[in-house]
């Protein structure tokens, strides 16, 4: 295994994150932000301490209400939420899904429409009227499709809170099964065909939608994960191919029972359906009968989030981490340019696909797919293999990636990797620089020339987490990370339009072993001029903190609270309170000042 200094790394010159200028990439309003709240009085608040609270914490001046939760109707002939039966397929389908991750608001002609991801099912949770806690029939994997997918719905504020407008022309749920266009310089290509779609141009379904991403076009990303976990055959003769085995599709069924129902999901009898999902999707808010376009160009892998930025010469730029351990970082490159008043609709259709290399030394650039000297469908479809042959950098799961809007600098999450330095396949390197990276860091890169369009960057780390209570190693994390603030596993990643960066965390909340003093899951807040990081809130148990958006005057922050209770349902009960049903929900939080939340 080859070595890496980590004390160089530890102590390598920062580049400055930050000046405050307003740089290239943003595309936030700013014309109608409450004046009151500048970014440093933004950042002046009293920490929260860590805790195992089944609730939400956040700081004195700030206060917090749920906005909606899995199994809330969207309209208003579907049954409010039952907590005995959990529902069932048709009332799924008229309600919100399950798990809600990545997510956006839109301002569309006056109103103010949420778009959610439902990443996935809390199995526990949903079939917990289930003596199995699997489902056990034909409606209950009807109704696990349809709480998979993207929620659309519009929401008011009512004085202080916010709520789901039953019944709005936008409420839209997108599911398993909702059509699917299929895009790009993938559509059509055999890989893509299916005997149900032999055009190979369209295919029913998107799920596992995690991270996100919205257009200064005004659309929004919903970008396609775990899709492995889906497909399975009974068939004892099947033999999994490499592609198949690099994107971690097995045989067996990891749960969902969807080959039970829909023979799509049969691996060994339709195995280039696999081939039409783990793409970004992109999704028109303001047109609730428009198709969704799954955006090939994009590559093919376990997508986590989708961070577009505008290059100087305007053609688009969009980061996006590919979330299993050794995996990459890519940067898709748009051939044609963003304009202002244009048709910038399928500016996504077309471009280049490049995976991230990152040296010893700080440097690093993107290589083009293309070099691996496979076609170019073949480059989308299997990005994965395309990007080892071209010698991309080996990462510790990229997770979302924020782009500063005040400066050309890009953040993404790293948020663990147990192989890290064991397997033959990931050896250490000095962006990924621990054995056994239980904690995660955060990486930044800066292109050259103040371009997103450049090919080159210079990199480093903005933190390495760790726990400075138990190590005075390497796992004891960079000097940013103290006893107050120490955390897990980043995951979700957002600059605010102030400038600030919001970290949220998918890690262990044991608050045991390597983990101990860093409570539930939690969201902080960083200054990325300053290095600073202080801890804003903390989840209720055994919930991730995902998704953040906010409300267009900028006096709401809305924040997405995923699976809590997942493992032990009946020990929790977020939001209802003790012996309810644990639910995913989305929460607002303001100040009592009604100043800006960032
Ligand atoms: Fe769905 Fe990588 O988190
Ligand atoms: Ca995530
Ligand atoms: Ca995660
Ligand atoms: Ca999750």
């Amino acid at each position: 295994m080859p070595k890496v200094d980590i004390h160089r790394v530890l102590t390598r010159r920062r580049f400055l994150g930050g000046t405050v200028a307003f740089g290239t990439g943003a595309f936030f309003n700013m014309s109608n932000l409450p004046a009151r709240t500048s970014r440093r009085q933004m950042f002046d608040f009293t920490p929260v301490r860590a805790n195992s609270f089944d609730t939400i914490t956040i700081p004195s001046g700030f206060k917090w209400s749920v906005v909606a939760s899995w199994g809330d109707p969207l309209w208003s002939d579907a049954a409010e939420f039952d907590h005995n039966t959990r529902g069932n397929g048709a009332s799924q389908e008229m309600s919100i899904g399950d798990n809600n991750d990545g997510m956006a608001l839109f301002e569309i002609r006056g109103h103010s429409v949420l778009v959610v991801n439902n990443e996935y099912c809390n199995n526990r949770v949903i079939y917990g009227n289930r003596s199995t806690l699997h489902p056990e029939n034909s409606d209950d994997i009807r109704k696990g499709i349809a709480a998979h997918g993207v929620s659309v719905f519009e929401i008011k504020r009512h004085q202080d809170n916010w709520a789901v407008v039953k019944d709005s022309f936008f409420n839209r749920r997108i599911t398993a099964e909702s059509k699917m266009q299929i895009t790009g310089p993938a559509s059509g290509h055999d890989l893509l065909k299916t005997e149900l779609d032999p055009s190979g141009k369209f295919s029913l379904g998107t799920f596992n939608n995690c991270g996100n991403g919205r257009t200064p076009w005004g659309t929004y990303l919903a970008c396609e994960e775990n899709f492995d976990k889906y497909f399975s055959t009974r068939d004892k003769s099947f033999r999994l191919t490499a592609e198949q085995i690099r994107y971690g599709l097995t045989a067996e069924d990891a749960g969902y029972g969807w080959a039970n129902k829909h023979e799509r999901f049969d691996l060994a009898k339709h195995p280039n359906e696999a081939n039409r999902v783990g793409y970004v999707v992109e999704i028109d808010p303001g047109s609730p009968f428009s198709v969704p376009k799954k955006r090939t160009a994009m590559g093919r892998f376990k997508h986590e989030n989708c961070e577009i930025t505008i290059c100087k010469n305007g053609q688009v730029a969009a980061y996006m981490g590919d979330d299993q351990r050794g995996e990459f970082l890519y940067k898709f490159i748009s051939k044609n340019k963003f304009s202002e008043n244009g048709n910038n609709t399928d500016l996504l259709e077309y471009g280049d696909l490049y995976a991230a290399v990152f040296d010893s030394t700080g440097r690093g650039n993107w290589v083009n797919l293309l070099d691996s000297g496979m076609s170019r469908p073949q480059t989308l479809v299997n990005s994965r293999i395309a990007a080892t042959r071209v010698g991309a950098t080996t990462m510790d799961r990229p997770e979302w990636v924020s782009a500063n809007p005040f400066s050309t600098e890009v953040y993404c999450c790293l948020t663990n990797n147990s192989v890290r330095g064991t397997s033959p396949s990931q050896p250490l390197n000095a962006a990924n620089p621990r054995v056994s990276n239980h904690y995660g860091q955060i990486i930044r890169w800066k292109p050259d020339n103040n371009d997103h369009g450049s090919n080159n960057f210079e990199w480093d780390h903005f933190l390495l987490a760790g726990n400075p209570a138990l190590h005075d190693t390497e796992y004891a994390g960079t000097n940013n990370i103290n006893t107050a603030n120490m955390f897990n596993s980043p995951d979700g990643l957002s600059f605010d339009s102030l400038g600030n960066l919001w970290i949220q965390t998918d890690g262990n909340y044991s608050n045991e072993g390597p983990f101990k003093g860093m409570g539930n899951n939690q969201m902080l807040m960083a200054d990325t001029i300053t290095g600073k990081i202080k801890r804003f809130l903390v989840g209720p148990r055994e919930c991730e903190v995902t998704g953040i958006t906010w409300s267009a005057d900028r006096s709401t922050m809305f924040v997405g609270i995923q699976h809590p209770g997942e493992k032990n349902p009946l020990l929790c009960g977020f939001p209802g309170g003790k012996g309810t049903v644990p639910r995913s929900s989305i929460v607002a939080i303001s100040r009592d000042d009604g100043g800006a939340m960032g």
